[in-house]
């Protein structure tokens, strides 16, 4: 068990693939379930810590934590601003989008007889920002989708984005990833470790980086 490893802490957790809204009735999206980020929020409810879940998935609420419900990136870009400041960790599990449609329309868009253009906008890198806070997170973990080069993109992104430790997931695979029960990753850390992970739950994959993030703040 992991009775208490995180007691005291407070853990802020996002889940989901972002939607941003084309028009009032439509959205982009991407495959995210939620249930890695969701089964993190679980593991570190079970080591004691205050949990608050950012995200923009629709599975049953994690009993015991905070839930901030979002949609787009740019409301879980401020969501994770207001409730990451001064916690002890931040997990960003979520698949936010980099782009999102460069309008919204307010009303719904109206087919016509020709073919329709869609203009789309960078997002902000949720964790770029992070890194610049003034009460930034003891401890932030990203994660990477990486469907070539696993590891090189995943140090450099571990870099770049100033992580502590990042999860890699190699999502060429169809029995891991996006919307599975289980995944395989590498877990790296801003040291040089890198720890592999065979196919297992995300339950499990949960557990493992909980107690990695509670040795890294003990
Ligand atoms: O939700 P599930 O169905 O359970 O699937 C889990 C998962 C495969 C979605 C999850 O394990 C995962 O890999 N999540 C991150 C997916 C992703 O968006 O990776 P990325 O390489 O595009 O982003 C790298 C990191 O930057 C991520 O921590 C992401 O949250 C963050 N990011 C990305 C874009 C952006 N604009 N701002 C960010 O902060």
């Amino acid at each position: 068990g992991q009775d208490g490893i995180l007691a005291g802490q407070k853990v802020v957790v996002t889940a989901g693939g972002t939607r941003e809204p084309l028009d009032p009735v439509r959205y982009l999206t991407n495959h995210s379930s939620g249930k890695q980020g969701t089964a993190i929020a679980q593991a570190a409810l079970d080591a004691g810590a205050s949990v608050t879940l950012i995200t923009s998935a629709s599975l049953p609420a994690t009993i015991g934590a905070q839930i901030v419900q979002v949609e787009a990136a740019q409301d879980m870009l401020e969501a994770v601003l207001e409730h990451s400041a001064g916690a002890s960790a931040l997990i960003m599990a979520a698949a936010v989008a980099d782009y999102r449609p460069a309008t919204r329309a307010k009303q719904k868009i109206k087919k016509g007889d020709d073919d329709l253009s869609l203009s789309l906008t960078r997002n902000p890198d949720i964790l770029l920002n992070v890194k610049d806070m003034a009460q930034r997170p003891k401890v932030v973990v990203g994660f990477a989708a990486e469907s070539e080069n696993l590891l090189a993109n995943a140090q450099s992104k571990l870099m770049r984005k100033g992580l502590d430790m990042l999860v890699a997931n190699d999502i060429s695979a169809t029995d891991a990833g996006f919307g599975s029960d289980n995944n395989r990753v590498v877990i790296l850390s801003k040291d040089g470790t890198q720890r592999p992970i065979e196919l297992t739950s995300k339950e499990q994959i949960a557990q493992t980086l909980i107690e990695l993030v509670a040795s890294q703040l003990g």
